[in-house]
């Protein structure tokens, strides 16, 4: 029963839809409970994750502005950057990605995502930490003085974590009510969909689409940067934002509606601590799927300590959304061979 109606905006397609929905058997069985991966890791182009869905409708709305480049900006290991890349190059865009650095005279080595943005043809601008609290500033800048030279370009904010991005996973819900009949075992099953927060877009389209498409879920965030009460603003803005631009009759309060589990950041962002490595490798090895350190490992590390605390913590079904991120395995080899 849907018990909102939202007209989606015009959106390309991009991503290998829809992704798979993978049982946990043996981990399952090892942590007590039922146990499945959504497998957004496989939505296609390069192994994008969940940044492509995001893109559907972001690069939709560039192309209707008629832009010629696309600005965006991330972290030096960023996997929305790299999407933006490789679907900038897909619809014959050019790219120009900030990448945060600490030292922007000493840029990072060509490794994981930033090989793969420059084998794209993604030019990289280095900037600093404090550079990147300016970041919007600094896109605007860019995309005016691209305008002076006769281009047009569009930024797209990070993680292309607004109200327009959301709604790839909003839709994505919508795919998930088949997922739960099909393969949670029928009906509107209640269960728990957990994933990794990091700019808070993913979490925001799946607050909402679980109302639109009444959705028997808890969806809960792991942050895996800042803390609860940064995601709470930063997802409920956005979900407040969405509201507004797509006239959702439905009833949302941040405080109530956006749950984070906080406590899992561990070292800091991208830092990875031995027990999420190891926790990475144990699911590659009893279920053959490769979880990356900066998101994934995390939330999923995040979910295991909270099962291990009580088994009960988030009902019988729990669906991990595997957002993707495997290209950052990469640059932690040295750190993960003394694992093996
Ligand atoms: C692999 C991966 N998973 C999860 C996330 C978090 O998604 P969001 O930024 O929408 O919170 C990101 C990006 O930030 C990501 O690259």
């Amino acid at each position: 029963m849907t018990t909102c109606s939202l007209t989606f905006p015009r959106q390309i397609q991009l991503a290998k839809l829809p992704t798979p929905v993978q049982p946990l058997r043996r981990l399952s069985e090892r942590y007590g409970v039922e146990l499945y991966v959504k497998r957004d890791d496989l939505s296609g182009i390069a192994l994008s994750g969940n940044k492509i869905r995001k893109l559907e409708f972001v690069l939709a709305d560039a192309l209707g502005q008629k832009a010629d480049t696309v600005i965006t900006c991330g972290g030096a290991q960023s996997n929305h950057c790299r999407a933006t890349a490789i679907a900038a190059a897909i619809l014959g865009l050019n790219c120009r990605l900030l990448l945060r650095t600490p030292d922007p005279s000493n840029p990072p080595p060509l490794d994981g995502n930033i090989l793969l943005d420059r084998i794209v043809g993604a030019e990289i601008a280095w900037i600093s930490p404090d550079e990147y609290k300016q970041r919007d500033e600094l896109m605007a800048r860019e995309a005016t003085s691209l305008q002076e030279s006769g281009r047009k370009a569009y930024a797209i904010p990070e993680g292309a974590s607004n109200a327009l991005g959301a709604l790839g996973y909003i839709r994505a819900m919508e795919e998930l009510v088949n997922d739960i009949v099909n393969t949670l075992g029928g009906g509107n099953q209640p269960c728990t969909i957990i994933n990794a927060a990091g700019s808070g877009g993913t979490s925001a389209g799946l607050i909402l689409g679980a109302k639109i498409f009444d959705v028997n879920a808890r969806i809960a965030g792991i942050n895996v940067r800042k803390d609860r009460g940064y995601f709470v603003q930063a997802i409920g803005t956005i979900c407040e934002q969405a509201i507004a631009d797509y006239h959702l009759v439905l009833d949302f309060d941040r405080q109530r509606d956006v749950r984070i589990i906080d406590g899992y950041v561990g070292l800091g962002y991208a830092l990875s601590q031995s027990e999420e490595l190891e926790l990475i490798c144990e699911v590659a090895r009893t279920e053959g799927i490769f979880l990356d350190p900066v998101y994934t490992g995390k939330a999923f590390f995040g979910m295991i300590q909270e099962l291990k605390r009580d088994p009960r913590c988030f009902g019988e079904k729990i669906i991990f959304l595997h957002t993707g991120g495997i290209f950052g395995l990469f640059p932690k080899a040295e750190q993960i061979w003394p694992l093996l």
